[in-house]
């Protein structure tokens, strides 16, 4: 994960370098550090352990005279969170500083023979063996030329990296290299950038260079020539035609605008996203999704669906499995990446491979796609970032329009991307003759009525701030629900741990009793989802059985329903839904409740600990 960011040009790097990791901030922000190399021909470190803040109040103590530099925040993979395993790292002699997002697998083959050869290191991060790598050969095979000591560095490193290097004899250039780690560059008459993600360039330019994966960029800044910005591959050719993209820029997307976190603006903001991906959807000939790219025949050749994402971005899966096969009657298997990775899976090039990922990031969600396209299947990415490693690497792309997400819990992605795969199931369904063209229409419409459902649910946001002391004293507590509820539920128990500490379990309501309703005792809390839907009794049945033993119950029903009304300690009301759109809204309740608890408990709404938002290693 981690973010990184470099800058040379006429202005000094500071500014650019510590707004920019604010931006990156998401990505990993366990320690924060920044090299700049100063005219004089030194470089200067600067680095500590915390938040980007934490650094940014560092920085105000030293002035350093410099135009060039690069800065990282970091999510540890290998060495704890300390001041010493803060980025940037530097060789022996200090003249060069790395920073670094990825893995180096080979870190500790790599960090004997440079032992061996005399080198000594300061910390116990896999990125250090880089800066001694570019150290060995920039004294030996590759006389002084940076370039050349990176290639040969890459040469033998194994893993992933986004890298940035500067070096003392060079203060007007930076060195960059991508390989399974996004990286992003810019020029602009003010200098070259580069960042991990774009939202490091907003307010500087819309027009960004994409890095693939084995170039290597040389960025420059001279008063004569201004900003250049050269890539190479790995071989040392240089590329011609790099991959160039814009971007649509609404630079108030990405601030919190008056709400007290960026969770609480991005739940607030679902109907506008889900209205803005449903508008225009509709046609005369059924749904437009012409992103799909596929023709009718390549439908109805389709023996399964393959369906592969994490975390969040998986429960869209599991709800996207019921309406496809309900509705297109095509078989969906849906897959955890990081295990999909590593089975033996049944694709074939008949087969549809439907990656879901916000970020368009996640490194196990991408190698899934590798791994599918290998098979000789089509991928489609259903994502929500333009330009990401998933929509470029997919045959086709869902955008699914949300606008910037920033906060690490993921709320208005996963509504939006519940839309897009209803999206997708009303297409195919229509495309393989299941569903005929007036049903379409007919639950096209329903979903158009989401985004008010959403916005009444929003107006009731006091119901979950009410039940939040069901949760305070508690260690631990479960999530039921059946059917499209157990997805919901699944989806609630993931936002109340990752943001409030609090061990959650979500379980299918029924199959409760094969083992984790022996966690059950006087005051344990348990959120049970039961809306107005086809298996409310058997639900309320699961109530009773917990509220039997001791637990207090807080039920996500539907608006008039008396019995689970009587039965409950506390009640999320929805308003009725139809039961095929009704996770989509009853979500957002345990959105809010996730977000109650954990401020009750005092946590970090927008970056909880150990966490980023994007997970680029796997
Ligand atoms: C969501 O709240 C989590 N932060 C996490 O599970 C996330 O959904 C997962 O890492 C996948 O991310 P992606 O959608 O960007 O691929
Ligand atoms: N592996 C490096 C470290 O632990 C970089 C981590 C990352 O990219 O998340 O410092």
């Amino acid at each position: 994960m981690c973010g990184i960011v470099g800058y040379t040009g006429k202005n000094q790097a500071l500014p650019f370098l510590l707004n920019g990791l604010a931006t990156l901030e998401y990505r990993g922000y366990d320690s924060a550090g920044v090299a700049l190399v100063s005219g004089a021909g030194s470089i200067e470190q600067i680095k500590c352990l915390g938040r980007v803040a934490a650094l940014k109040k560092l920085c105000e103590e030293i002035t350093v005279d410099a135009t060039c530099g690069i800065a990282h925040t970091r999510w540890a993979t290998h060495g704890e969170p300390s001041n010493f395993n803060a980025h940037p790292h530097s060789d022996c002699s200090g003249q060069l500083s790395v920073v670094h997002n990825g893995i180096i697998e080979n870190y500790q083959e790599l960090k004997q023979e440079l032992e061996k050869a005399g080198h000594s290191f300061k910390s116990s991060t896999d990125t250090e063996v880089i800066a001694h790598l570019l150290e060995e050969n920039l004294q030996h095979e590759a006389h002084g030329d940076m370039l050349v000591a990176l290639q040969l560095a890459i040469s033998r490193l194994t893993g992933s990296w986004a890298l940035g290097v500067v070096e003392a004899r060079e203060p007007h250039t930076l060195y960059v290299a991508r390989s399974g780690s996004p990286l992003v560059l810019a020029t602009t008459e003010d200098g070259a950038y580069a960042a991990s993600d774009i939202t490091a360039f907003a307010g500087i330019t819309n027009h960004v260079v994409n890095m693939e994966d084995g170039q290597i960029a040389r960025l420059s800044y001279s008063k004569d020539s201004g900003a250049t910005c050269k890539i190479f591959e790995s071989d040392g050719t240089s590329v011609s035609n790099p991959d160039t993209f814009d971007i649509d820029w609404d630079a108030s997307a990405a601030t919190m605008g008056g709400y007290p976190d960026f969770m609480a603006k991005e739940i607030a903001e679902q109907p506008e996203a889900v209205r803005r991906l449903l508008k225009n959807r509709l046609t005369p000939d059924g749904i437009r999704l012409d992103e799909l790219d596929i023709s009718t025949d390549e439908i109805a050749a389709i023996d399964r669906i393959y369906i592969v994402a994490c975390g969040t971005s998986y429960h869209v899966g599991l709800y996207a499995r019921t309406i496809i096969e309900s509705w297109a009657r095509i078989p969906v298997i849906v897959a955890q990446a990081s295990e999909f990775n590593y089975e033996e899976v049944l694709v074939t090039q008949h087969t549809l491979c439907i990656i879901i990922t916000q970020s368009g990031e996640t490194a196990d969600t991408l190698a899934s796609a590798r791994k599918m396209h290998a098979a000789g299947a089509k991928v489609l990415a259903i994502t929500n970032v333009v330009g990401s490693s998933a929509a470029r690497e997919a045959d086709a792309v869902v955008y699914v329009q949300a606008g910037p997400e920033v906060s690490v819990a993921s709320t208005k992605a996963y509504t939006a991307q519940m839309v897009a795969a209803v999206l997708l199931a009303l297409f195919l369904a229509e495309k393989t003759g299941n569903m005929r063209l007036k049903e379409v229409c007919t639950k096209f419409q329903e979903l158009e009525r989401v985004p008010q459902l959403i916005e009444e649910v929003l107006t009731r946001g006091w119901q979950d701030e009410a039940a939040t002391p069901a949760f305070i004293e508690a260690n631990s507590s479960l999530f039921l629900g059946r059917g499209f509820g157990a997805t919901t539920a699944a989806e609630g128990a993931l936002k109340l741990k990752e943001i409030s500490y609090l061990h959650a379990e979500s379980y299918p309501a029924g199959e409760m009793k094969h083992g984790p309703i022996a966690l059950i005792d006087q005051g344990f809390p348990v959120v049970v989802v039961c809306p107005d839907d086809h298996v409310r009794y058997k639900t309320i049945s699961n109530i009773e059985e917990v509220k039997a033993r001791g637990a207090v119950v807080i039920a996500l029903a539907t608006d008039g329903d008396q019995k689970v009304a009587q039965i409950s300690d506390y009640l999320l009301l929805v308003p009725a839904a139809p039961e095929y759109f009704s996770p989509i809204v009853g979500v957002v309740h345990l959105q809010m409740l996730a977000r109650f608890v954990a401020l009750a408990r005092g946590c970090d709404i927008d970056k909880p600990r150990n966490l980023a938002k994007s997970v680029t290693v796997e």
